[in-house]
């Protein structure tokens, strides 16, 4: 079943970017609130170029598993709205062009391969999973009370996992469909492990990011 290759052929990236200076940053309670924004501002560009590509799509594999409940963007407008309000820094610039180099990928593949598009949302979907059990780290770090600002660090939801997995093995059933999903999805934990590298190395803003390390997808 896809999900459950997907969950064993992504876990070395998966382990990746649970170590990653941008994730003991998270978990050590010493992220600078501007790394923090960052993140949910690079998510914005990627989720807002996924979740247009996931909506309009007429392919039938994509349509059986997208769902309007899967929608992110509005929780990243719900955060970044309540933090526009505080001085966060700026963007290190690197991140918001690895986000934007993984959007643009998004938006090719939708119109060459466009079951990609459930390899992409599956690293997506599955990491608020995971975010659920950082929330408590966030807002300790910056001072939050009730969902201020952890709208969408706190939205991930077992059952509608559960449901999304279901549609994606009732959905993506042959192998050359598995094998693109299958590729999508490291494709995606590259380009976030990309995106995670430039916001907590923010020294690094006056080199272009990618040019060593980028994998073109
Ligand atoms: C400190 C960093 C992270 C921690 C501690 C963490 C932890 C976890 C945990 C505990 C789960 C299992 C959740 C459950 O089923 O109840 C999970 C699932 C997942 N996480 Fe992470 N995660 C981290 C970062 C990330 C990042 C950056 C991504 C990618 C954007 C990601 C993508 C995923 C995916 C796709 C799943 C679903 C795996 C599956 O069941 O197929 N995670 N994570």
């Amino acid at each position: 079943m896809i999900m459950q290759r997907l969950r064993a052929e992504t876990s070395t990236w998966h382990t990746t970017l649970e170590t990653t200076p941008f994730s003991i940053e998270l978990l050590s309670r010493t992220m600078p609130l501007s790394t923090y924004v960052g993140q949910l501002i690079a998510y914005r560009i990627i989720l807002d170029a996924l979740e247009a590509v996931l909506a309009r799509s007429a392919d039938p594999t994509v349509t059986a598993v997208w769902q309007p409940d899967l929608a992110k963007v509005p929780l990243l407008d719900q955060d970044l709205e309540f933090f526009d309000t505080l001085p966060v820094g700026s963007m290190p610039t690197p991140a918001i062009r690895a986000a934007q180099r993984f959007a643009t990928a998004i938006n090719r593949h939708a119109a060459t391969d466009p079951v990609s598009s459930l390899g992409f949302l599956y690293v997506m979907e599955g990491s608020t999973m995971g975010a659920m059990q950082l929330t408590a780290h966030i807002r300790a770090a910056f001072g939050l009370t009730q969902d201020h600002g952890v709208a969408y660090y706190s939205c991930g939801d077992r059952q509608r996992w559960t449901a999304f997995a279901h549609r994606m093995n009732d959905a993506v059933v042959d192998e050359p469909r598995q094998q693109q999903v299958l590729t999508a999805a490291n494709n995606a934990y590259q380009a976030i492990a990309e995106t995670l590298a430039a916001l907590a190395q923010p020294d690094r803003s006056d080199h272009p990011a990618g040019n060593s390390g980028t994998v073109e997808i």
